[in-house]
């Protein structure tokens, strides 16, 4: 008898275990959601001493990706490709002049804003879980919650920056790199 209740009890707690990590599991493959670059700059990524990284990326051309989008000479490019949409409407270019890929609107929070074209969370990944301070302070636990650290930065850059773009005049690291330069202090 104490066996069966031995035995019953530890199915019990396995299954529970098991259910567990399959919710960490849905968790982790689709749940983070892009919260959009004020959150990003809300109270970080802000001031000298946290290094700046929203002026930065204000004064780069990234911010305007998605307005270049909404410009005349933009349609025309589009409707030279074929396109029968405007730009700023046509999946083909805003994959690239926004978050990158096109994303299911339900992982986008409402503080999300295509507007801001290629944005914090463009190259970092979105952000729902990993701007908790507590997670954010802990880089492993960071990237564990859709924080992304590029090691390959140049190959990570030309996934945008190369002659699929139809304005591509080639692509120099060094020199992109330094005219966006950012890092913690
Ligand atoms: C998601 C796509 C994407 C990724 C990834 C990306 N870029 Fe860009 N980048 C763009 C787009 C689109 C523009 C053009 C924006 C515009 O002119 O409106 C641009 C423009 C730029 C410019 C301005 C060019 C100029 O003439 O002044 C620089 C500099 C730049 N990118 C550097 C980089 C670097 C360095 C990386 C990698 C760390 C990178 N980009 C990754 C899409 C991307
Ligand atoms: C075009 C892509 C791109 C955009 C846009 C961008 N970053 Fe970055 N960022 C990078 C790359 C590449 C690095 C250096 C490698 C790394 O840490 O991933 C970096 C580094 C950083 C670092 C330093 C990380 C460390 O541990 O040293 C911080 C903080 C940061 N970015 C915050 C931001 C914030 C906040 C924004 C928006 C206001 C932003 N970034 C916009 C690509 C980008
Ligand atoms: C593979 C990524 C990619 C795709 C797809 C893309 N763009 Fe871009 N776009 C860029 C990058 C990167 C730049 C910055 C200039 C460069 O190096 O190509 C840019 C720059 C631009 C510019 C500014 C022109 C200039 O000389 O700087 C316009 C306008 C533009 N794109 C329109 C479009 C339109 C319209 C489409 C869709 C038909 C499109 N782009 C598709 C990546 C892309």
């Amino acid at each position: 008898m104490k066996t069966k209740i031995a035995i019953f009890a530890l199915a019990v707690i396995m299954f529970a275990a098991f259910s567990f990590k399959l919710a960490e599991y849905a968790h982790k493959a689709g749940a983070f959601k892009y919260v959009g670059a004020t959150t990003c700059a809300g109270s970080c990524h802000k001031s000298d001493s946290q290094g700046k990284q929203l002026d930065i990326w204000q004064g780069s051309k990234h911010s305007q990706a998605f307005k270049t989008l909404q410009t005349p000479e933009a349609d025309k490019i589009a409707k030279d490709k074929g396109f029968t949409t405007a730009a700023a409407e046509t999946p083909q270019c805003l994959k690239c002049h926004t978050i990158g890929k096109e994303i299911d609107p339900a992982e986008l929070e409402s503080t999300f804003s295509k507007e801001d074209g290629v944005q914090c969370e463009t190259c970092h990944g979105p952000g729902s879980e990993y701007k908790k301070l507590s997670i954010m302070k802990d880089k492993e636990k960071a990237k564990e919650n859709g924080l992304i650290i590029h090691n390959e930065k140049e190959a990570f850059c030309t996934t945008c920056h190369n002659s699929e773009s139809p304005s591509f005049k080639g692509f120099n690291y060094e020199e992109m790199w330094a005219k966006i330069v950012h890092k913690k202090p």
